[in-house]
């Protein structure tokens, strides 16, 4: 019992939480001391056996109650210490205190807003938890179709959070009548997470139909606000044939800038499927048009120049300071869309 002693009447001078967890360990780890007594055990009988499981037993809640006393006392001194070192002077003058200024994503959100309310679009709204028929099945996505699981969706019992904002369309289309001309922003969500993804993001829908509506007034609508919200009418812009369920033909945007090293995607758009009118009850001989859903926090990245989109989601109020947005300075048409 010599070591066993020795290492018990260490644990009150032990300094640190790390030190008392390594004494723990070589008392009641795996293979610490008071454990290897008690696998002995396994080899005495009778009397013996009881007498020394006993004993055993008492070293091991002795052992038990110093550890847990110092951990508390030790706990005790870190809080004091962390305390004392994080206090904040709450007399310093207000000069001191910075201004509050709005995320660059509620800017990108305003600003691109603003281009879109020239062309006469209303406004719709979705909620963020969706059901399968209006994230998926109506957008012409079935049940089985590979790109549910392109979209690394979050469920919830019996419905989802949405993965993007195209649910709207088919909720602003069940409940109103066509022409339509509406555009949809909101906080969508997938499981995805690197410099160019967080899990939520934010998007801006957008849907044009009418009798007579074709691809080229959907490149021509987006070159102009592209030029517009980069305010840069020569800005480089690749429009890449792509797929979606609910658009054919689709497209993907990329653009190009100096600062990123290859294109970014910004964008996905693409004339509205027939089935998808259909699902809301539109004559797809009649009625055509486009969509499109485009990426915020890849916008703001590319006009701000910001490399790391999860940046945006750390409530870093430095970096908020930086960009310095005000809340006052909403775009218009004397001052531009930004200073
Ligand atoms: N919903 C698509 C996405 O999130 C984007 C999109 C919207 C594509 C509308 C076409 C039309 O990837």
């Amino acid at each position: 019992m010599h070591n066993i002693d020795e290492l018990i009447n260490k644990i009150k001078d032990t300094q640190t939480l790390l030190g008392l967890e390594q004494v723990r360990m070589e008392l009641l780890g795996k293979s610490g001391l008071i454990t290897n007594q008690f696998k002995e055990l396994a080899s005495l009988s009778g009397q013996e056996k009881i007498t020394k499981g006993q004993k055993i037993n008492e070293i091991k809640t002795n052992a038990e109650s110093l550890l847990s006393a110092r951990k508390k006392e030790l706990q005790e001194i870190d809080l004091k210490e962390s305390l004392a070192k994080e206090t904040i002077d709450i007399s310093l003058p207000h000069s001191k205190i910075k201004k509050g200024s709005i995320s660059p994503v509620s800017k990108a959100i305003e600003e691109m807003l603003h281009i879109l309310s020239r062309y006469n679009f209303t406004f719709s709204e979705g909620p963020n938890i969706e059901d399968d028929w209006y994230n998926f099945t109506a957008l012409n996505i079935d049940e089985n179709h590979p790109s549910r699981a392109m979209h690394d969706t979050f469920y919830l019992n019996n419905a989802l959070l949405r993965t993007h904002t195209s649910p709207v369309q088919i909720r602003h289309m069940e409940n109103n009548k066509p022409p339509f001309r509406f555009i949809a922003p909101g906080r969508v969500y997938r499981a995805d997470y690197d410099a160019t993804h967080s899990p939520m993001f934010h998007q801006i829908e957008g849907v044009v139909i009418d009798k007579n509506i074709n691809f080229a007034h959907l490149k021509g609508f987006l070159m102009e606000i592209l030029k517009n919200f980069f305010e840069d009418s020569e800005i480089e812009v690749i429009f890449r044939p792509s797929f979606f369920p609910f658009t054919t033909p689709s497209a993907e945007v990329d653009i190009v800038t100096k600062e990123f090293s290859k294109p970014l995607e910004v964008l996905g758009c693409g004339m509205i499927h027939p089935n998808v009118l259909k699902n809301v009850n539109i004559d797809p001989n009649e009625y055509q048009g486009f969509a499109f859903g485009l990426g915020v926090e890849r916008f703001a990245m590319l006009k701000y120049g910001i490399s790391d989109l999860r940046k945006f989601f750390e409530g870093d109020t430095r970096w908020m300071q930086h960009y310095n947005f005000s809340a006052f300075d909403l775009p218009n048409f004397v001052g531009g869309l930004c200073k």
